[in-house]
């Protein structure tokens, strides 16, 4: 069997970041559009990054779970669901999202042109519905001065952690993402002591050292967001992003967090949110946040490359609801017997 190269969800750390989110607008022209580029992204990535292969761009492309059935029908990714709202002391907001750009660079120009690039291909197929522009903060901190991303996984810890392997073999090469945007009460949190800051965190400030159990209180960030099966540790990976616009005082994170599995993600955001045990919640969310919510599937490169360009949609796909019944029934799914149809793999080419 021809292996499946997935998208590059384990891209290293980068200095810049897109987040792009959109709708994809009703029409069987805009879903064949979309399709189209799927199979294009990859050429269209090696035109803007051959610019400056020192500069590694990349770019994920991930799709919402209404926006899987309308674009490509079954057979699904087996936990490919709506973002669930989670109601504690806090709110975690579920807001629309078709399609996710996740794109990433050691300089914003790549990916400013990358984006433009895609959007310049998708004009009047879609709607972006937000738009983030992240850059990294002295020794990758985050607005509210804390490094953030130190225990991430690396090299074959975090393949483990993002892609879906046996447990979905139609799937096999994926991965799922959720994205929150979370805006600081800046003042608030810069008028607590450091040391309030840091049991919050549950690591030093400056030194970035993890609290010692003796001291580390169990609502603490990196307590709650520990979560284990069977004695093991459930991980994610992490690419979070200081974001901003000062004039408004705008002062936000953007998380995002790549998983084989939602439910390890929505599970942490359940501890910070209601709290472990409920009531014992994440107190970094008295000053942050979340004004966004959203889940996607992030298919295998190998999916996207085999995307038919040019067909409206497969048979199976559903069109929305104002579109039920006007759509003829008549193109054929993509992978009937269930496979990714990978017989004409082409190489995936990239420039990292
Ligand atoms: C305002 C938003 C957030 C900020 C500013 C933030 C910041 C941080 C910081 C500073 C750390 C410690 C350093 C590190 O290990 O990276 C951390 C750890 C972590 N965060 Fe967050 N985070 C946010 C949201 C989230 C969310 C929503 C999740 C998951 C749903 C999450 C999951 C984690 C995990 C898994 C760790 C590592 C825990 C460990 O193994 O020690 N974070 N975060």
């Amino acid at each position: 069997m021809p292996s499946v190269i997935p998208q590059p969800v384990v891209a290293q750390l980068t200095r810049a970041a897109v987040f792009l989110v959109v709708t994809v607008n009703p029409g069987p022209e805009h879903r064949a559009a979309v399709r189209a580029l799927c199979g294009d992204l990859a050429a269209l990535l090696r035109a803007v990054g051959f610019r400056d292969l020192e500069g590694r761009l990349s770019c994920v492309m991930a799709f919402g779970s209404d926006a899987w059935d309308r674009l490509f029908g079954p057979p699904r990714p087996r936990e490919l669901h709506s973002f669930r709202e989670v109601r504690g002391r806090h709110h975690a907001v579920s807001t629309p999202g078709d399609i996710l750009f996740h794109i990433r660079a050691t300089r914003m120009d790549l990916c400013f042109e990358l984006a433009t690039q895609v959007m310049s291909r998708l004009g009047g197929v879609v709607s972006a519905v937000d738009e983030v522009h992240g850059f990294s903060y002295f020794d990758d901190r985050d607005l509210i001065g804390f490094v953030d991303g130190t225990e991430n996984p690396t090299e074959q810890a975090a393949i483990e952690a993002t892609i879906v392997g046996e447990e979905d073999t139609a799937f096999a090469g994926g991965s799922y993402v959720i994205v929150q945007k979370y805006l600081h009460d800046l003042a608030g949190w810069n008028a607590l002591p450091i040391e309030a800051q840091e049991k919050i965190i549950g690591r030093t400030k400056l030194s970035d050292i993890e609290l010692d159990d003796a001291v580390k209180p169990t609502s603490a960030h990196n307590a709650l967001t520990t979560i284990l099966e069977d004695g093991k540790q459930l991980e994610i990976l992490r690419d979070n992003m200081p974001f901003g616009d000062v004039g408004k005082g705008e002062f936000g994170t953007y998380f995002i967090g790549y998983a084989r599995s939602p439910h390890r993600i929505e599970q942490m955001l359940v501890n910070m949110f209601v709290g472990r045990p409920p009531g014992n919640y994440d107190r970094l969310l008295d000053y942050s946040r979340a004004v966004t919510g959203t889940l996607f599937f992030v298919p295998s490169a190998t999916f996207l490359e085999n995307v038919a360009a040019g067909e409206a949609a497969p048979s199976s796909a559903r069109p929305s609801a104002d579109e039920r019944g006007t759509e003829a029934a008549r193109l054929r799914a993509p992978s009937s017997d269930g496979s990714l149809g990978i017989g004409s793999l082409r190489e995936v080419k990239t420039h990292e």
